[in-house]
């Protein structure tokens, strides 16, 4: 379909009906230099999902050799062992957190909000990486448009985030928005940048925090890692085709075990897949929930359950972004159903009886 028969004549009138005249402002406006002379020698994620970073990019760059742009480079850059690049550049603010990333051959100073273009010549790299760090951007759009001039045709852009951020640096579309939300957010640079096709999406959520973490007290899970990505227009179709990022997570439990663990629930009030005890659950008074006759269920609140923690994959694999589920047992019926969970907390409020 030719543009101007759609809905939104132009990209630019799109962008303007989806944002507005202060959407790309934020707390501290002032010159970024400044914020990010400060050295920062901290992980922005956790351990488990710094790994997976590392593993989405093992995946998706499959060039040998490749040629690689970090694009807002601090002092690890998250290239897996085993990639062997020719070049990796590292674009970022501060010179003494880049000098110190080893996996740089070459460190470029440069502030994208002052000038959004890269210094680059076109079809240059096979890569762009961009981790944590989109939320910051205030041109978002040049700047997907200038990673498309300089990627070489069929070249990855992939744009990693979480839901961490420095607060007076955050653009307020990004602060504004819920993850779902940041999700298309990022998805419509992509589109409205106009050189990259489809783009494809992972999300890992729901795994379990190190135990060694420094919040690991609070019983939250490991920092959820989104990764949007795309390939520049023009690619040569015949050449090798990246995979769809899937990293299931956790023991897949023997499913002879899980049936005779189900019949059995009945007695014990276990999980068929962790052996945890289940919790008394109160159902709530609402629409529903009005198919079940009964006043209580029991539903296994292991964060750790492989049945709840694979089922974030799996529900993301079947377009349910962001939702696991736990497992529920029915005592009127007995039988055990999925009872679908939008975070961790979720339905924690109806537990009644702590076993
Ligand atoms: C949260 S850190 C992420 C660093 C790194 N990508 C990582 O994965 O650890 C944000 C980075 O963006 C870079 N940055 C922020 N604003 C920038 C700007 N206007 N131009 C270029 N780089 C910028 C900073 O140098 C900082 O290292």
């Amino acid at each position: 379909m030719h543009e101007t028969q759609g809905f939104f004549k132009t990209k630019m009138d799109k962008y303007h009906s989806l944002f507005s005249a202060d959407s790309f402002f934020r707390l501290d406006n002032g010159d970024d230099s400044l914020f990010y002379k400060k050295d920062r020698f901290v992980s922005h994620l956790d351990s488990v999902a710094l790994a997976t970073v590392k593993k989405v990019i093992a995946e998706l760059i499959v060039e040998d050799h490749p040629v690689i742009l970090d694009l807002m480079a601090s002092w690890d850059s998250h290239i897996p062992n085993g990639l062997q690049p020719s070049r990796v550049v590292g674009l970022g603010l501060n010179e003494r957190e880049l000098k110190e990333n080893r996996a740089l051959t070459e460190r470029v100073i440069h502030d994208l909000n002052k000038e959004p273009i890269l210094p680059f010549p076109p079809d240059t790299f096979d890569a762009v990486v961009n981790t944590v760090s989109v939320d910051y951007v205030t041109k978002p759009v040049e700047v997907f448009r200038e990673v498309g001039r300089i990627l070489k045709p069929g070249g990855l852009f992939v744009v990693f985030f979480s839901n961490r951020f420095f607060p007076e640096k955050v653009v307020k579309a990004w602060q504004e928005a819920g993850e779902e939300e940041r999700i298309i957010l990022v998805e419509e640079f992509f589109t409205l940048a106009g050189c990259f096709d489809d783009t494809s999406l992972f999300v890992s959520k729901g795994r379990p925090r190190p135990g060694n973490d420094k919040y690991a007290h609070l019983g939250i899970p490991s920092d959820p890692v989104y990764a949007v990505y795309g390939e520049k227009k023009g690619g040569d179709p015949a050449r090798k085709k990246r995979p769809k990022v899937n990293l299931p997570f956790g023991e897949k439990p023997d499913p002879r075990e899980i049936e005779k663990g189900k019949t059995k629930v009945k007695d014990t009030l276990e999980c068929p897949y962790c052996g945890e005890r289940l919790k008394k659950w109160l159902v709530p008074d609402n629409p529903f929930c009005q198919t079940w006759d009964n006043d209580y269920m029991y539903i296994c609140f292991n964060d750790q359950c492989p049945y709840y923690v694979r089922g974030w994959d799996h529900l993301c694999s079947e377009g349910n972004r962001g939702m696991s589920y736990r497992l529920m047992y029915n005592p009127e019926k007995d039988r055990c159903h999925p009872i679908p969970v939008p975070s961790p907390k979720a339905l924690k409020e109806g537990i009644v009886e702590e076993s």
